[in-house]
């Protein structure tokens, strides 16, 4: 039977009420097609335009922008590729299946971000790309990051999966970088009816790539073809398809395409989400607030530090605790007494059983590791909490960590 908590952690990121079930009906009673429409044109225009990017291109998950993303880096066997360990599998699980070397960045303790000194530190003639996570929609020190990328000629991708609603000096996460992936999954800042995703990029031919792939063409090299014909003259004897749709041979040959689509009634809801943003992420930053005021009592507890000029989306409210002075599992417990619901969030990617097999383990990422395995803990910090909710998880805050520091 599952634990009912008073402070839970919600399945659901976002809110929804009538306004979204208006554009799914409104879709749906169209006369228009449920899927590569219209509806998906627009939202894809409005998240370009507040990302600040020329293309976002949807598609169905994450995960599925983190895979294609992944295909544009073209690596070849024996590249190299920088990460965070701080993150969930999805953002670099695609580059399992390939033969090539991931090196793991630590992360700074004061905001689980990737370190770009460690970064810097990693980079050899091998390298090819970088791919960075803003941890709990704090932005990444993406200034130095892309120093860096650019002065080893690197791919900086973006895994702006919590950061939808963030600013950094006036950028928005996902539009700083080379390629930026988010997640419209159920338990993210908005939501497609529980799962979709976008890819954010400046660039015209991977946008091109992109396009082809997703809606089933293969993602290749075209050439004119030798003979081609022309549309009024017909195909020639013996031609099967006719029309313009072949008058292309294939010069190379990158992948398979696949279907991505997010469907029509998807993007008619993301739409409505998006415009609900500001509200959403708004709740999150005030709760927040009051959460850090909470624990600012406390000096054996780490705070989200928020930079000037940075906006912090709070997909995740992320503290640390002295381990000297504070049992992390024991204040879990207490919390969980308390009817507060706790997350942690990420176990370090590098010893995940899968990448351990590739030679990975403890002490690459000491500072992850112990965050992890000692440090750190994820709050409830989402807009369907209650005014009531919300002060009830600073007492049980206050209370908890009264009772388990010991000095
Ligand atoms: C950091 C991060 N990257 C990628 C993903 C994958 O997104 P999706 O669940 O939409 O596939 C998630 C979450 O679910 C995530 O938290």
């Amino acid at each position: 039977m599952p634990q009912r908590y008073a402070v839970p952690y919600s399945p659901i990121g976002s809110r929804l009420d009538e306004s979204d079930v208006a554009a799914v009906r409104e879709v749906m009673l169209s006369e228009a097609t449920l899927s590569q429409g219209l509806v998906r044109e627009r939202f894809e225009a409005a998240f370009a335009e507040h990302i600040g990017v020329r293309h976002a291109l949807s598609v169905t998950s994450g995960t599925v922008a983190l895979e294609l993303a992944i295909h544009l880096l073209d690596l070849v066997p024996g590249d190299e590729v920088i990460t965070t360990p701080q993150t969930y599998q999805a953002t670099i699980q695609p580059l399992l299946d390939r033969d090539v070397r991931v090196r793991f960045a630590d992360v700074d303790p004061t905001t689980a971000n990737i370190d770009p000194e460690r970064v810097a530190e990693l980079v050899t003639p091998r390298t090819r790309a970088i791919i960075i996570v803003h941890y709990g929609g704090l932005p990444a020190d993406m200034d130095t990051l892309l120093r860096v990328a650019r002065d080893h000629d690197l791919i900086l991708v973006e895994d702006a999966a919590h950061a939808l609603g963030s600013v950094l000096h006036g950028h928005r996460p996902g539009g700083i970088g080379h390629i930026g992936c988010f997640s419209f999954h159920s338990s993210k800042n908005i939501t497609t009816l529980g799962e979709g995703g976008m890819i954010t990029t400046d660039r015209d031919d991977w946008a091109e790539r992109l396009r082809r792939i997703r809606g089933n063409e293969a993602d290749m090299v075209l050439t004119p073809r030798r003979g081609g014909f022309a549309k009024s003259s017909g195909p020639p004897p013996g031609a099967l398809y006719p029309g313009e749709a072949y008058t292309h041979d294939c010069l190379r040959f990158r992948r398979a395409g696949t279907n991505a689509t997010l469907s029509e009634a998807a993007a008619a809801v993301g739409l409505v989400q998006l415009g609900k943003l500001p509200k959403l992420v708004a709740r999150r930053q005030a709760i927040a607030a009051r959460l850090m005021t909470e624990l600012a009592e406390f000096d054996t507890v780490r705070v989200p530090v928020v930079p000037t000029g940075v906006e912090h989306a709070f997909h995740l409210f992320t503290f640390s605790v002295d381990p000297l002075c504070i049992d992390r599992d024991e204040l879990v417990r207490c919390l969980a007494a308390e009817g507060v619901e706790t997350y942690l969030r990420y176990f370090p990617l590098h010893l995940l059983p899968e990448w351990r097999a590739r030679g990975h383990d403890y002490g690459e990422c000491p500072a992850a590791e112990r965050s992890w395995f000692l440090e750190h803990m994820n709050l409830p910090c989402h807009p369907r909490l209650s005014d009531t909710q919300v002060e009830l998880l600073a007492t049980a805050l206050n209370c908890a960590l009264t009772k388990v520091t010991r000095r």
